[in-house]
């Protein structure tokens, strides 16, 4: 049971939430968890990764592909749907081991029970197709219709985005295609059905979906089974022809079968499994949990492209408009360097590639070098709005100043480069592009600095740290702290190149236009950079200059201040912006990434100081708290921070909205999360200079995890246990290839 996340009961109030419960992916798109004769209206969506779409002046966002799988049954002339007729019975799976949807409902009719079951998977082994089997069973002879197609009709935040919708029928396939409105980039979805029962079947178009009606008289108690096999391509595939591409993946599913198809699938989950399980012995909602942390990372890692990077709310829909932020970056790259080094090496890949837009940006604003898009979409561009929030009370546009001032991402890219580069020792990271990045990273900051005179110092001013709720801020300690890690890590590239590849060094730095004079500026920043520091007597570091001096309350009373749930905490007039009230991780955050410079007491402190003030309203939030009592030793205080990190999807519980704007989906930085807090925390792995050590400590009741990671192209099976009757932890690394 611990591969299976299980609905037994259709409620309404769930279809929102099942529908990012029970999502299946491959990283090239993602299925929503939701029923087949579902429509726009239930939030169906099979939402492709790296194409978006903007239109008219609303948001971009990325693009929904026709909901290929629709499926509606009517018997003896009555449409049987959970939403029309109340069933009997009703059970939703997901299979977490196999990547499968199942869904089996009953509903009772005059003629006795009718039953829908259904089975299916977005294919791991072809990233382009979805396969669907659906059986209908009937207790009586009854009449069917099954209607099932193409829809078109796709859910949309801000859209629509497709247009100029066109239909074909060929002898065996159904094939609608569209284009985006702003790009006009091709979006084509096929469709192949197949049954080995007698029926008449027709195919009828409408508006913008394509149907085929398949219409029969069904024998009492016998299995009507109907197999789709649907493809999808989009103009930004690499395939010349893409229609024809489309129609021949589907063709060569229809051609193999379910069965083969069904395989060839699991097969690849079988391998993802191998190396990416983690196994925990003594609790099975915890095993549950991490193990659906897991699969949530896998059905979005874009393995297949080189040019995709992980957005904020994975593949569950248009939310934070299917950007990638610093979430990827900080919370997603450590599960992926550890178990997929050539996923691990996509996502970084996607801001070497994106630099463009980061200088770009830096030039909007008056800067130098590389200004990372606070939510970068497919070039690099900032896809977050001047005004991101809407005040619940007014219907008012807020402005808000994250894409302007929260400017740790670019720090967070630099950070990522340099951890995969150690990780990996493969110079050409740094080679092809990474170091270049790097570089252009610190020379933003050094342009975005000021230099103090009367202090004789560098301060980083004028930022939104990883805090929202408190905007444009002056010496933000997480911030500051990683603008130093930048330049040390673009010094310290500098000098690599230099030594080990001269040519190259200095075809970069001709190429930027980097001189001398400049490299010791970035020197002299670095060594006069203004970074807050433990408060002598309490230890306790200042989120940033002024916080002190906020309205110390708990966050209850912030809570009692709210007019309406939805209403947004920061921004001009937030209930938490007065106070010291903060949304997420943000001190707590520096000390975890820079644990080995600061001492147990100085991290201890700033934890309890900075907990119970924090709203952790942010899905990145509860990780990091849990990972920073591990680093102190403190698992007891860690645990209830991994069963929130580990279950935000499985439960629900999250924000759903930033003022009136929805926020739902999933949240791969939390499933991320969960992951690190178990092998980076709870196991303690180390990896320093390709040499692995763990400091295990293990939660109340877990009396074994076993994990396996890759590490510069080798295999480490890693095993812990607790001794029941001592208590005593211990583990062993063996090195398994
Ligand atoms: C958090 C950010 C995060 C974003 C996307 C916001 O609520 O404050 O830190 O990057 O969500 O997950």
């Amino acid at each position: 049971m611990d591969w299976i996340v299980k609905d037994e009961k259709f409620n309404k109030e769930n279809i929102v939430n099942n529908g990012n419960k029970f999502i299946t992916g491959n990283g090239y798109m993602g299925f929503r968890g939701t029923l087949e004769e579902y429509t726009k209206n239930e939030l169906v969506a099979c939402n492709l990764a790296g194409l978006y779409d903007r239109q008219g002046d609303k948001w971009r966002e990325p693009v929904n592909a026709p909901n290929g799988i629709f499926t509606a049954l009517t018997v003896d002339g009555k449409e049987l749907g959970v939403l029309r007729e109340e069933p009997l019975e009703h059970v939703q799976v997901l299979d977490i081991m196999e990547g499968v949807h199942r869904r089996n409902t009953v509903w009772k009719t005059e003629k006795g029970k009718v039953t829908i079951k259904s089975q299916r998977f977005v294919s791991l082994s072809d990233v382009h197709l979805i396969c669907v089997k659906l059986s209908v069973f009937t207790e009586q002879s009854c009449e069917v219709v099954i209607k099932t197609g193409i829809d078109g009709d796709v859910w949309d935040i801000n859209g629509p985005h497709l247009e100029n919708y066109s239909f074909e029928k060929g002898e065996k396939y159904i094939k609608l295609a569209a284009t985006t409105q702003e790009l006009k980039v091709t979006v084509v979805s096929a469709e192949i059905c197949k049954r080995s029962f007698a029926a008449q079947e027709t195919v009828e178009e409408s508006e913008k979906g394509i149907f085929r009606y398949i219409r029969f008289y069904a024998d009492p108690m016998t299995e009507y089974t109907i197999y789709k096999y649907v493809s999808v391509y989009t103009g930004n595939d690499e395939a010349c022809n893409i229609v024809a591409e489309c129609l021949r993946s589907a063709q060569k599913a229809a051609e193999e079968g379910y069965e083969k198809n069904y395989e060839a699938h699991v097969a690849k989950w079988k391998d993802r499994w191998d190396i990416s399980d983690v196994l925990i012995e003594g609790n099975d909602d915890d095993q549950l949990a991490l193990r659906y942390s897991i699969y949530q990372l896998q059905i979005i890692a874009p393995v297949h492209s080189d040019k995709l990077s992980i957005p904020a709310r994975g593949l569950s829909g248009q939310t934070y408009k299917g950007a990638i932020f610093w979430d990827t970056e900080m919370f997603m790259l450590p599960f992926f360097l550890h178990t997929a080094p050539e996923a691990a090496m996509n996502l970084v890949n996607y801001r070497i590639r994106t630099l463009h837009g980061a200088r770009e940006k830096a030039k909007y604003y008056g800067y130098k070098g590389a200004f990372y898009a606070w939510e970068s979409q497919e070039d690099g561009q900032d896809g977050c709005s001047d005004f991101n929030v809407t005040d619940v009370f007014t219907g008012r546009p807020v402005k808000t100043y994250f894409k302007d001032k929260q400017v740790h991402i670019s720090a967070a890219v630099a950070y990522a480069i340099w951890e995969t580069y150690k990780f990996t020792v493969d110079d050409r990271l740094l080679l092809k592009g990474g170091a270049e990045v790097i570089i252009e990273c610190a020379r933003f900051y050094y342009s975005y600095a000021y230099f103090k005179e009367d202090k004789d110092r560098y301060e980083i001013l004028d930022v939104i740290g990883p805090d929202e709720y408190h905007e444009r801020v002056n010496n933000n300690a997480y911030t500051s702290k990683m603008v130093y890690h930048t330049l040390e890590v673009a010094l310290e590239t500098l000098d690599l190149l230099l030594k080990k590849y001269p040519r190259e060094y200095s075809q970069l730095v001709s190429g930027l236009n980097l001189s001398r004079e400049e490299v010791l500026k970035l020197i002299k920043f670095k060594s006069k950079l203004y970074i807050p520091q433990p408060e002598e007597k309490t230890l306790v570091i200042e989120q940033f200059s002024g916080y002190n001096a906020l309205e110390d309350c708990t966050l209850k009373d912030v809570k009692s201040r709210l007019q309406d749930p939805k209403e947004y905490w920061g921004g001009g007039h937030g209930v938490a912006t007065t106070t010291k009230i903060i949304k997420q991780a943000d001190v707590v955050l520096m000390l975890y990434l820079f644990r080995n410079e600061y001492s147990d007491e100085v991290k201890k402190a700033n934890w309890q100081y900075y907990e119970p003030r924090t709203e952790h309203g942010s899905s990145l939030s509860p990780c990091i708290y849990a990972l920073l009592s591990c680093d102190i030793g403190n698992e007891e205080w860690a645990y209830p921070f991994f069963v929130k990190t580990a279950n935000m999807d499985l439960t629900g519980e999250s924000k759903q909205f930033a003022g009136s704007i929805y926020i739902g989906g999933t949240h791969p930085a939390a499933n991320g999360g969960a992951w690190m807090s178990v092998i980076l925390g709870f196991a303690g792995l180390q990896i320093n200079d390709g040499e692995i050590s763990i400091k295990p400590e293990l939660p109340e009741g877990w009396n074994r995890i076993a994990f396996k990671v890759i590490l510069r192209g080798e295999k480490y099976f890693i095993d812990i246990r607790k001794n029941s009757t001592t208590s005593m932890t211990t583990g062993d690394i063996i090195k398994i290839s």
